[in-house]
């Protein structure tokens, strides 16, 4: 399974306009990242998901995880309404549902510790990813338009190393599509 872990600091509460989502935390960002990580053209990717970690503001960090049964269609609005849908649910640590896609009190940290495969974290300064072997079953942890706090990175890295597709810095929703592109020519998943 290829897996994408995405530290934003994304709005922990429903109360977003779908007219706005820049203004929350850059959820356009992260409904980008979604499209990127699980959609090929007309369909959906199989064997993909991806954890995006709300780290706030209003409340403590939230996490979200989508898939290819994930139910949206790949525009932002899209996304975004079932990201508002899953945050005004009733949750705790444990995982709810909505229409196959998942919200839960868990920290980007514990997001991290409960998942197995081999991790990559993506910056800028990481490196080169043509000296890197990509092994199956890859954790591709990337940040938003901020980064990844160095606290939560070194967690990360602890299991993984840290790897640059070049320094040029990227979207986070372009990098996520490179990286799909690179594991799709190469049969990872
Ligand atoms: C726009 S960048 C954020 C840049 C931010 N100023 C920082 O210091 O991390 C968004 C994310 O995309 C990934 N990224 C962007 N360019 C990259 C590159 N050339 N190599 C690897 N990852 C990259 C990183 O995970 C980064 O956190």
């Amino acid at each position: 399974m290829r897996t994408f872990v995405l530290y934003t600091r994304g709005k922990t509460d429903s109360g977003f306009k779908l007219e706005d989502l820049p203004s929350a935390g850059r959820i356009d960002l992260i409904c980008r990242c979604i499209t990127s990580a699980l959609f090929l053209s007309y369909k959906m990717r199989k064997g993909n998901r991806i954890f995006v970690v709300l780290n706030g503001p209003p409340r403590p960090p939230v996490t979200l995880c989508f898939n290819e049964n994930s139910n949206f269609y790949p525009d932002e609005r899209s996304i975004a309404l079932v990201i508002k849908k899953l945050l005004s649910l009733e949750f705790d640590k444990e995982w709810k549902e909505f229409e196959n896609s998942l919200v839960s009190k868990r920290s980007f940290q514990e997001i991290i510790r409960e998942l197995n495969g081999n991790f990559y974290v993506l910056h800028e300064k990481g490196k080169d990813l043509n000296e890197v072997e990509i092994r199956e079953n890859p954790v591709f942890v990337l940040g938003d338009n901020k980064g990844i706090p160095k606290n939560d990175e070194k967690i990360v890295l602890r299991r993984g190393e840290k790897i640059s597709l070049g320094k040029e810095s990227y979207l986070s929703s372009s990098c996520i599509s490179i990286l799909n592109w690179i594991c799709d020519r190469k049969g990872i998943s």
